[in-house]
Formats: structure tokens, C-alpha cells, sequence
């Protein structure tokens, strides 16, 4: 679905809990020398204005990044590094999160459909970025080279069938690349229907709520992850 524009949650208490622990998983997959292959399924466009109209609309950053306090988290270097270069108003999508993390060995692939997204997105980063439906383009760029790596999926979940194509894909991706480590977002709704999901899928669950949301639309964040990295245990913090 494409109707879907990240810009109006961006910086929300659900991407401060995504992109902490993306940069969690990522330094502890940088600790050795050895490169990796970053990729993302669903990328949106790598920067966005927290003064813009959209996410101005909904307010959503100032429960996230608008309140969250700053500690030793390497989030906080990716943050500094994008305000640096976008403005003190800016807010990094996962890619750019991911970009501040990643070294000079390591690749970065990005699948992003959305015509405009896309194209932001391509300006904002230095990486391998692919117009591309998501799911179909990691599978076939599946195992990558280096083969050590990450894949971060986050979707919209507009359609219910997301959840399962989640699944799908996932078991395919396994198949092709054994080793990956699979980290996978998801909205925690009040009709509870990631559970199927993340049972189908198994591995290392997170789940934050929001008690101020408590029966308004989306509850808490959620993910999963599979091959978790060994030291994911002091990952959740
Ligand atoms: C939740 S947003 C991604 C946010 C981003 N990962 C972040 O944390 O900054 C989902 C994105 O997926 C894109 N999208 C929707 N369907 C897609 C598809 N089939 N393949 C690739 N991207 C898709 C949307 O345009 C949107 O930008």
C-alpha cells in the first residue's frame, strides 16, 4: 500500500523504540572487523522536518524524540550526526540511523516503492537504494555478499494480509540466507493481530505500550527479532 507516509509518525515513541534497537543490533554486528550487508525491506525516506505540516499534524515526535532523555545509547551519535548535517530539526528514518552505524566494509540495501519516497530518499544517502516492491528485492538480492548482516523490515501494516506476507517472507529469506539476522516492527493494536505473527515467526520479542494510547489506535511498538546477535540481551534498554 502507498498510501502510507511515514512523515506523520516520525519521531513517535514507536520509532524511538525501532531505532534504538537498530542501533543496538548494529553495534553489536560492528564490534568485529568483519564486514556486514545492511538492508532494509520497507525504507521510507531516510530524513524527515519535524516542522513540516505532516508532522506538525499529528504531533506525534513530541511524546518520542520530543520528550526521550538522553543517555549513552549509540541512537543519540546517529541522531547528532543527521542534526549536524539536516538541521536541529531534523529526525533520521531507520536507514540513516542505520547509515551512522554502519563502516566503509560494510553494504547498505534499501528498498523503498513510494515514487516521492524514493526519491528523497536516494538524495539523503549514500547506499544501494532500489525502487523496488520489498519483500521481492531482498529475496532476490538473497544471500548478499558480505553474508553477514542485518535486515530490518517495517512495514505500514495497512492490510491485515501484511502480517502473513511478513511470515512468508520471512520463512523464504531463512531459506535462502540461514545466517541472517531478521529484525522485524509491528504495531501493537487492540484487536492483538501480530500475535499469529510473531508466534509464526518465533525469536526474541520486545514490546513497548503506551498507556496514554490505551484503546486509541495503535497501543505500544513491537519487535521481533531472529538469530538475535549474541549481547542481545542488554539490548532492550
Ligand atoms: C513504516 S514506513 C518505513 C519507515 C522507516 N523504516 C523508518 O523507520 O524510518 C513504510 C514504508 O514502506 C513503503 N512501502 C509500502 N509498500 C512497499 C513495498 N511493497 N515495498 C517497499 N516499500 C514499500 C512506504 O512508502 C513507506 O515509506
Amino acid at each position: 500500500m502507498l498510501s502510507y507516509q511515514h512523515g506523520y509518525h516520525a519521531g513517535g515513541p514507536a520509532d524511538i523504540h525501532k531505532h534504538r534497537a537498530l542501533a543496538s543490533v548494529l553495534s553489536l554486528l560492528t564490534q568485529k572487523d568483519r564486514p556486514i550487508t545492511y538492508m532494509e525491506t520497507h525504507a521510507g525516506r531516510g530524513i524527515y522536518d519535524l516542522t513540516d505540516e505532516k508532522a506538525q499534524k499529528t504531533g506525534e515526535w513530541r511524546a518520542g524524540i520530543g520528550k526521550a532523555e538522553r543517555d549513552d545509547h549509540p541512537f543519540w551519535n546517529a541522531l547528532d550526526l543527521v542534526r549536524d548535517h539536516f538541521g536541529p530539526d531534523s529526525y533520521p528514518g531507520s536507514p540513516l540511523v542505520a547509515q551512522a552505524l554502519l563502516r566503509e566494509q560494510d553494504r547498505c540495501i534499501l528498498m523503498e516503492l513510494h515514487p516521492a519516497e524514493y526519491a528523497a530518499l536516494a538524495e539523503a544517502i549514500d547506499a544501494e537504494v532500489h525502487r523496488r516492491d520489498g519483500f521481492e528485492g531482498v529475496l532476490a538480492l538473497s544471500p548478499p555478499q558480505p553474508r553477514r548482516g542485518l535486515v530490518l523490515v517495517d512495514p505500514s501494516y495497512e492490510v491485515k494480509s501484511e502480517y502473513m506476507d511478513v511470515v512468508d517472507f520471512a520463512k523464504a529469506l531463512i531459506a535462502k540466507w540461514p545466517e541472517v539476522v531478521l529484525m522485524v516492527w509491528y504495531p501493537l493494536l487492540p484487536d492483538g493481530r501480530h500475535k499469529a505473527m510473531i508466534e509464526a515467526l518465533g525469536g526474541v520479542v520486545d514490546e513497548v505500550r503506551f498507556p496514554q494510547h490505551k484503546g486509541r489506535g495503535m497501543e505500544g511498538s513491537g519487535l521481533v527479532i531472529l538469530n538475535a546477535p549474541y549481547g542481545i540481551e542488554n539490548l532492550f534498554q
